[in-house]
């Protein structure tokens, strides 16, 4: 089985929000599709990792922010790169409230969505979610896709979180992990992580930036 055959399918790029009961968190996602129009219901797939994933279970509602292919490429690090459980990433960005959910600004469209199903996977869920309300933004041009990512904007998202970690910051939620004063080293080009974000909780398409292995070829050392 070749899987590259599965990247041949591709989505959109989106900034999904909810609140995990206090604030807002949300993350990019890109397994996004419309599969019904009596009623408009979209599914998504969520990482079971992911902090989204577990806050949507509770919140049952998200909003969907549409990204044209002019977004700031801080706008992927910021929501694909590092997760809620440590960082308010809506505290980086500029955003509407409507109804209880956040919308970031100038996209290209905005969509409300209520969930209505769930179903498990060892990797993902997938949640139905009904159409409650949407808008056309005001943000111009057509919309990103994860092929545009994949094939050249993703080199501008990992510069982007690697030179401007202040940016990505918001306010800290917890302290950082301190491994017992080890650290993660590349077993490759021998580079040192030293992000603010702890590496357990780095995405799994993280790469070195030194020598480009991804995150196997580091050791807690
Ligand atoms: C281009 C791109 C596409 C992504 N697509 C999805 C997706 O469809 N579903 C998902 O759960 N995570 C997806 N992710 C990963 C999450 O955005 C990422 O793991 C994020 O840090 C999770 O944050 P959280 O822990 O705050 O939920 C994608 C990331 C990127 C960069």
């Amino acid at each position: 089985m070749d899987e590259n055959a599965l990247f041949k399918l591709t989505h959109g790029l989106y900034v999904l929000g909810t609140t995990d009961g206090s604030r807002f968190v949300g993350s990019i996602v890109d397994a996004v599709m419309q599969v019904a129009h009596k009623p408009f219901v979209l599914a998504l797939s969520c990482g079971n990792q992911s902090h989204t994933k577990s806050c949507l279970h509770t919140a049952k509602e998200f909003s969907l922010s549409v990204l044209g292919k002019d977004t700031d490429p801080f706008i992927v690090a910021n929501f694909g790169f590092q997760s809620s459980r440590d960082v308010n990433k809506w505290d980086n960005v500029d955003f509407e409230e409507q109804d209880g959910l956040p919308y970031l600004q100038n996209t290209l469209a905005g969509i409300k969505c209520k969930i209505i199903q769930e179903i498990a996977f060892e990797s993902n869920t997938l949640f139905l979610a009904e159409v409650l309300d949407c808008y056309v933004g005001t943000g111009d041009g057509e919309p990103l896709t994860y092929n545009d990512y994949r094939s050249y904007y993703k080199s501008g998202v990992i510069k982007v979180f690697n030179e401007q970690k202040d940016r990505m910051k918001g306010k800290k939620m917890t302290e950082e992990k301190k491994n017992d004063g080890k650290k993660w080293v590349c077993t490759v080009c021998g580079y040192v992580y030293d992000g603010d974000v702890p590496f357990e909780d780095l995405p799994e398409d993280w790469v070195c930036p030194l020598c480009g292995v991804d995150k196997s070829f580091f050791e807690l050392q």
